[in-house]
């Protein structure tokens, strides 16, 4: 009775929005299983994907944006006209860091599908001799960074559905790589339903499972406020939240020198790029348009074309030069206000390949894209700030993103590896030491957080000619 009540009242969900095969195999499913199935049709909000699908076409139409796009104006590694200098920059930054005033946020609710790693891609065996995993890096450089300046640096960590669990169970296993139970905050993000492209439909994973996916990290903002972390970071205290992705080991995390330059220009979103090596480069662009900044991504299918990515200035040198590396600074008064606006972050569709069953219960594993996802990117918040700046890094010393898989061309296991024991050498070297080409060496976050830190605690030695960790 109880569940013919139930189905009832689902049915009553989907039929005005024509989603009703999703109870198509009610009649075989156990208690629990419905009740697992009712739990995620409830969880979603179906006029909302009715009407993202009907504007599928123009939802994220950048092309208007994209005709009108000129270059940011930047804070450029050649600092020689930048209003700040990177001095007063590391200092103001440093002092806020002192002051408490400054929180991380991670996300790491990805599916790591591109890397083939069958867990979450936080615990992926990354550093180059120590085998520490991107989440150890990143975590241990937030406790480092507390220590130096005497400050707690809580850690808001951002989780999906998919990686939940096992990261909660990860961190635990390892007792938070020292960081302290108070100061980790791990919130899970919402999840989203896959549609038929061809129908709007909602894709059925399992008899008793919708296609769900991770909303997109613009699903940070609504999953903070709703797990208790925004209002957690105000009553400890803290203005600016440091924010990164989880693939990136050669990120300064919480460094004082970006979120300086961010808190000197009383700036309420500031964000790192790269100067583009190639026009096509497979990074979000930042552009400026009517003098406010946006990011225009790479793989959307009306994305930034690749004549105009390919255009230069008279100089030579890239019109859209500014590359995404997805490192930013929120001030946490403007992500309160953008909390409250149901419409600052739009939907972007994503065309995908996804598995499914079909009205027979028969398994799909398409060959061809059949399916559209709904996500939201954090970035789209850039255009909101009242003030936002753009401050440039050197890839080379900044950015070492994992993405693919061992084998392919870029952004590999290999090349991380390569890059972060290049840095760690050239650290090495500044601090007098000699270190043979080709040999990995490693420095661990609790033992340096940047080449001046490590030529303070070591003293130049024999020369490296293996490979080595130094803790
Ligand atoms: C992303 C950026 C791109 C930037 C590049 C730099 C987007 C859309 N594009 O590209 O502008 O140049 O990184 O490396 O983000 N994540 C979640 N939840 C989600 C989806 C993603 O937490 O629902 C996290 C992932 O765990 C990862 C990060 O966001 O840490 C990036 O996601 P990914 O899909 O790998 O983005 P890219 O296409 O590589």
């Amino acid at each position: 009775m109880i569940e013919d009540r139930m189905r009832d009242e689902l049915q009553a969900l989907l039929a005005p929005h024509g989603q009703d095969h999703l109870l198509a195999f009610w009649e075989g499913l156990s208690p629990a299983q419905r009740e697992a199935l009712a739990a995620e049709i409830r969880s979603i909000d179906f006029s909302q994907i009715a009407a993202l699908y009907d504007k599928r076409d123009v939802v994220e139409n950048v092309r208007d944006l994209v005709a009108r796009a000129g270059s940011p104006r930047a804070f450029r590694l050649d600092a020689a006209r930048n209003p700040f200098s990177p001095d007063e920059a590391r200092q103001r930054g440093a002092d806020a860091l002192a002051a408490g005033q400054i929180g991380v946020i991670l996300v790491a609710g990805g599916q790591a599908t591109r890397l083939g790693f069958d867990h979450p891609k936080g615990m992926f065996p990354i550093a180059p001799v120590s085998g520490k995993s991107l989440f150890q890096i990143h975590i241990e450089k937030i406790v480092a960074a507390g220590k130096r300046y005497g400050a707690r640096i809580p850690l808001y960590l951002m989780t999906s559905p998919a990686t939940h669990e096992e990261t909660v169970a990860f961190l635990e296993r390892h007792d938070r790589f020292g960081l302290a139970e108070e100061d980790l905050h791990v919130f899970c993000q919402a999840a989203m339903p896959a549609v038929d492209a061809a129908s709007g439909k909602v894709l059925l994973h399992a008899p008793d499972r919708l296609a769900l996916s991770p909303d997109g990290h613009g699903g940070t903002l609504a999953a903070l406020r709703s797990s208790g972390g925004l209002e957690d970071a105000r009553r400890r205290g803290l203005a600016q939240l440091f924010y990164l992705q989880v693939d990136n080991p050669l990120v300064d995390v919480a460094g004082p020198e970006f979120v300086g330059y961010h808190l000197l220009a009383e700036s309420e979103l500031s964000t790192q790029v790269i100067a583009k090596r190639d026009p096509l480069e497979r990074v979000g662009n930042v552009v400026e348009v009517d003098g406010r900044l946006h990011v225009v991504e790479y793989v959307e299918y009306n994305g930034l074309p690749d004549e105009i990515a390919r255009r230069r200035n008279s100089d030579g040198s890239l019109a859209i030069w500014a590359g995404s590396i997805a490192v930013h600074v929120f001030d946490v008064a403007f992500l309160e206000r953008m909390a409250d606006r149901a419409d600052a972050l739009p939907f972007h569709v994503a065309r995908k390949k996804v598995a499914h069953v079909d009205s027979r219960g028969t398994h799909i594993q398409p060959a061809e894209t059949n399916a559209i996802k709904f996500e939201r990117f954090i970035f789209d918040l850039l255009p909101w700030a009242a003030r936002a700046i753009v401050v440039e890094v050197d890839p080379a010393r900044a950015f070492a993103p994992l993405k693919n898989a061992p084998g392919k061309k870029t952004d590999t296991p290999e090349t991380v590896r390569a890059q972060m024991a290049a840095e760690h050498a050239g650290w090495l070297r500044r601090a007098g030491i000699e270190v043979a080409d080709d040999v990995a060496v490693e420095i661990s976050p609790l033992l340096a957080l940047d080449a001046d830190e490590l030529a303070k605690k070591i003293t130049p030695g024999s020369p490296v000619t293996k490979p080595t960790y130094f803790c």
